[in-house]
This record gives C-alpha cells, sequence and structure tokens, in this order.
C-alpha cells in the first residue's frame, strides 16, 4: 500500500476480498463486524454523498479527482452519480483491478473515469480545477512521513479550483493499538473473490516509532483445491495523525475546516470515535 510496496504483496493481491464494496456488503451480513472495524461499512456513501451535494450546488457533475483511487471503490460510486472522476494511483496491479471494475459498469458511467498511474506526490494533472479531492479511506497515513504528508496536501490544493473542496478520512489514533502486537492476530478467514478459494489473513503491527510511524505486516494463507496452501505476504507503513495535527496540516497548507466528525454519518469528533472525517475547503 506504499510506492515502494511491489505489486506483488499480499495486500493488493486480497484488496477486493480484504474491504468489500457495497453491493458485497449487502449481500452478507457476516462481513460486517470486520467491514465496521475496518471504518469502510458507510464511506462509499458518504462520498457518493458529497459528489451529489455539490452536483446540486453547481448544476453539473462535479470534476473529482481522487488520490490513491486503487480498484475504485470510492471512484465507481462517485461516478454512478454523474461525477467526472480522476483517480490516481501508483500500482498498476491496483488499476488494472479498477479497470476490470470499469469493464463491468455500463458504457456512460466507465467514461466518466480517468485512470492515472503515478505517485500522488509528484502530481501535476493539466486540469487544476477540480471541485472536490478526495483522499479517503486512510491515504494520507499511507503517506507515512509527516514532510510528505504536507506535500500531499499540498498537490490536493493545487488540483482545486477556488473554493474547491478536499474530503478525507483517517482514523483516530486515540483508539488505535500504538504498541506492537505480541503475536500475529488471524484478523478474518473469508472467500478469495478472485479464485472462490477460502483464505486467512493474519496480521501484525509494531509500535509508533519516533517518527509517529508504525510498520504493519502478516501473511495470507490461501487453501488451494489441491488442499495446498499458497502464502502471500504483506507489509506497509502508515503514519497515523492526530486530530489537531491534522487540523494544523489543512491549515497550513491553505484550507479552511468546514467539518470533522467522528463517524461518516456526521457524529460529532470525540476522544473514543474510530474516525477522523474531515471536510475542507481550499482558501
Ligand atoms: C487503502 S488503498 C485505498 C484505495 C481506495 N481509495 C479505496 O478506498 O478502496 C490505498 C491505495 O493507495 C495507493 N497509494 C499509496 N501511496 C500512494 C502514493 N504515494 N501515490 C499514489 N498512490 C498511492 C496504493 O497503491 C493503494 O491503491
Amino acid at each position: 500500500m506504499n510506492p515502494h510496496v511491489p505489486d506483488s504483496d499480499g495486500s493488493y493481491l486480497y484488496y477486493d476480498g480484504d474491504y468489500p464494496w457495497p453491493a458485497d456488503l449487502a449481500a452478507d451480513a457476516s462481513l460486517h463486524a470486520s467491514a465496521a472495524r475496518q471504518g469502510i461499512l458507510h464511506d462509499v456513501a458518504h462520498y457518493a454523498g458529497l459528489t451529489q451535494e455539490l452536483a446540486g450546488l453547481l448544476g453539473r457533475g462535479p470534476r473529482v479527482l481522487e488520490m490513491a483511487c486503487g480498484t475504485g471503490r470510492l471512484s465507481i460510486p462517485m461516478a454512478r452519480v454523474g461525477a467526472m472522476v480522476t483517480g490516481v494511483d501508483a500500482s498498476a496491479v491496483m488499476l488494472a483491478g479498477l479497470a476490470r471494475r470499469l469493464r463491468q459498469e455500463g458504457a456512460e458511467v466507465a467514461a466518466r473515469v480517468v485512470a492515472v498511474q503515478g505517485d500522488l506526490l509528484d502530481l501535476d494533472l493539466p486540469d487544476k480545477r477540480h471541485d472536490l479531492v478526495v483522499m479517503g479511506f486512510n491515504i494520507l497515513m499511507l503517506i507515512a512521513d509527516f514532510d510528505s504528508q504536507i506535500m500531499a496536501l499540498e498537490r490536493a490544493r493545487d488540483h482545486l479550483g477556488p473554493d474547491g473542496v478536499l474530503a478525507l478520512d483517517v482514523v483516530n489514533p486515540l483508539v488505535m493499538p500504538l504498541g506492537a502486537t505480541p503475536a500475529p492476530e488471524v484478523s478474518y478467514t473469508r472467500v478469495n473473490p478472485h479464485t472462490g478459494n477460502i483464505y486467512t489473513k493474519f496480521a501484525l503491527v509494531g509500535t509508533l516509532d519516533d517518527r509517529q510511524v508504525q510498520h504493519n505486516h502478516g501473511w495470507y494463507d490461501e487453501v488451494m483445491p489441491d488442499g495446498t496452501i499458497r502464502r502471500a505476504y504483506y507489509h506497509f507503513d502508515w503514519r497515523p495523525l492526530f486530530r489537531y495535527e491534522l487540523e494544523l496540516m489543512l491549515k497550513l497548507t491553505g484550507f479552511g475546516i468546514v467539518r470533522v466528525d467522528g463517524d461518516f454519518q456526521g457524529s460529532p469528533f470525540d476522544a473514543g470515535s474510530g474516525k477522523i472525517v474531515v471536510v475542507a475547503r481550499r482558501l
């Protein structure tokens, strides 16, 4: 999930199994508890809702830039409600997943999504007047370095038109385990949607270090049809951000805070909130 992590990493190979889309969640209630823990039970509705709100205000489909769009879990639902979406991601395998998903959409929706491969820290698109930039599902944390996080916010600002909106979410570090896990933990056992085989995910996190960075690693064990186990390792770093640190970074990079919520349904942020959900406006 960081640009230096190779495309063969388990976190890419099992992404669509790990992070179900709304239709998968609607079809299988057994996924809800882990989706709630991951903070993805209501995020798609939130970002699609913001897109619709903007469409109402603008009287047209908003121009949206999704930074780190992955396989399109947020980009495609935003396009379905009328947005013209540019999705940027560093990973070729994630963008191949997006292309596969777009082939399953109607031509009208597919035509509204443009994918760009690249590091969002180097982003310099011809269109600098987006109406909305989305950095959903913890992307700012996955830029695992303070200066680079600032740079990512600057790139977001540089691609917004006057009064453009930035929407992002990160995990609230006040509810995260910031010390190392003593032993691997089983996240869940579920079906790999690409193969139909069962897999189990094992996870470990390191201690938050002096740069406020945490190493995440573990592995996936998939049971193959012949009974053998195929193991794929994963690893990535993230840098959790505290609420007021994030607000300060936004102010430093030219944003005014519109809202800081504790979830995707508009609950006020407090120490026990699972998420920090921010809407800001380019000043
Ligand atoms: C957790 S996934 C999120 C994907 C999608 N936004 C979603 O909500 O499902 C993280 C994505 O960030 C991408 N990514 C991480 N760092 C990046 C960077 N510096 N530039 C571009 N993409 C990056 C990874 O390739 C991966 O696809």
